[in-house]
């Protein structure tokens, strides 16, 4: 089969290297790609929907994955589809679980999916007054895509109107018609949980735990993921099956009950409160960045046959395997400075000396090559993944090659994957 892959990130490079590991697997193609993955797949510097859409016509591959949440949000996949194309990604209306947060609240008020309370605004005053009439920590979020900048969990009222101020006075995110989600704040600890569903059939294909923050212990601003471990050590069988009865199967259900379409992966952010009941704090409708990165070293069944089952609405035929009692770290390694402002094409010395294999893998997230060399282009630049049996044996080693790559600007935290708690307690 002919693949086509959309996205330029380290997602994308780790999708791309476990469809084109299929035994199934002819080619893989890219849009746009980046050096990384030019490695296993022909990538092409093309980025608009439009010309995604031509180029995918004309290639007329067996499956197109589409990775990023602004082009499902775009309705990129409902129009290939309508090309004729086979498709793992949401049309537009599927998309809007992750795209609008008040979409997704109502959602899981209508079909009872436990998440925390929450009231929306479309007015600053409004949202102002009724914050005033709180103490203690909340959460404000824009309601669009923010690509992963517009929750604010906020420690008091001032906080949460400073960040309502971003978002209606200051306008940071969009220029009109401006709307927050405020939500009641939850103690607990969170993780990532994926479900692939055709619509009909579903398969949960692991979980994980992101590092949001920059700093060691989550301290510092949130980025797009620090690194990720996998699976989420505190999802455990009691765990899991409260996260699938409660939240999992009523989510599959609703979509089916509202005749929405989906044929993707449903990524849960679920935060886990003291008494161990889980809550929805957002749906995302595409692989997690860094999460897939962990997860998929892990994955044993044949992935090209599993999401071209789901393109096809075939995933009752299709299964999912994952190396048994296997873990699996991955660390990023940014530019020092990110995600404030950090230098722009730097040099990395000696990233061909370590080669990957089916344990370690390098992801590139923003590469590029030059006369020969590679440099950074972008904040989050590598992922670096091992799986293993248990986590120490993958922390060990994912320290060691981020210490052996020759890249002196390069920043990382220390404690990915330490001090594991393997329960809520
Ligand atoms: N790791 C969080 C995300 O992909 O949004």
């Amino acid at each position: 089969m002919n693949v086509i892959v959309v996205g330029s990130g380290a997602r994308e490079h780790a999708l791309c290297r476990i469809l084109h590991k299929s035994y199934l697997c002819e080619k893989v193609f890219c849009f746009p790609g980046n050096y990384g993955i030019s490695q296993i797949a022909e990538c092409k510097d093309i980025s608009t929907k439009e010309d995604i859409v031509e180029e995918c016509i004309k290639i007329n591959p067996d499956l197109v994955v589409v990775g990023p949440e602004n082009y499902l949000s775009e309705n990129l996949a409902g129009e290939l589809r309508n090309k004729g194309l086979n498709v793992f990604g949401p049309d537009s209306e599927g998309a809007k679980l992750e795209s609008s947060k008040e979409f997704m609240k109502e959602f899981c008020q209508s079909h009872n999916i436990p998440t925390a309370k929450s009231q929306t605004f479309v007015d600053f005053d409004e949202a102002k007054n009724y914050l005033e009439s709180f103490n203690g920590p909340i959460v404000v979020k824009y309601d669009g895509l923010a690509a992963g900048k517009g929750v604010f969990v906020c420690t008091n009222t001032n906080e949460a109107i400073e960040a309502c101020e971003r978002i209606f006075i200051k306008k940071e995110f969009n220029q009109e018609n401006n709307k927050v989600v405020i939500e009641e704040f939850i103690e607990g600890k969170e993780l990532s949980f994926f479900t692939i569903t055709d619509g009909n059939e579903y398969l949960n294909i692991g979980s994980a735990q992101d590092y949001k923050r920059v700093g060691n212990n989550d301290t510092g601003p949130n980025t797009g993921g620090m690194g990720t471990i996998s699976p989420a050590p505190i999802l455990d069988n009691n765990l899991d099956m409260i996260i699938q009865d409660q939240i999992v199967k009523k989510t599959i259900e609703g979509l089916k009950h509202d005749n929405i379409a989906f044929q993707g992966v449903i990524f849960f952010g679920i935060i886990v409160n003291e008494h161990h009941q889980p809550y929805l704090l957002e749906y995302n409708t595409r692989f997690g960045d860094p999460e897939i990165q962990s997860i998929s070293l892990r994955i044993k069944s044949d992935f090209l046959s599993l999401l071209h089952s789901t393109a096809t609405k075939n995933l009752k035929y299709a299964n999912i395997e994952l190396f048994k009692n296997k873990k699996s770290i991955c660390l990023i390694l940014a530019t020092k400075g990110y995600p404030g402002d950090y230098p722009k094409n730097t040099e990395i010395r000696n990233l061909s000396e370590l080669k990957n294999n089916d344990e370690f893998y390098i992801f590139h997230a923003a590469t590029k090559l030059i006369n020969n060399k590679v440099f950074s282009n972008g904040g989050r630049v590598l992922s670096i993944v091992v799986c293993g049996d248990n986590f120490l044996e993958c922390r060990n080693k994912v320290y060691e090659v981020a210490d052996i790559i020759d890249w002196p600007e390069k920043y990382y935290r220390s404690d990915i994957g330490a001090n594991i708690k393997f329960s809520y307690f």
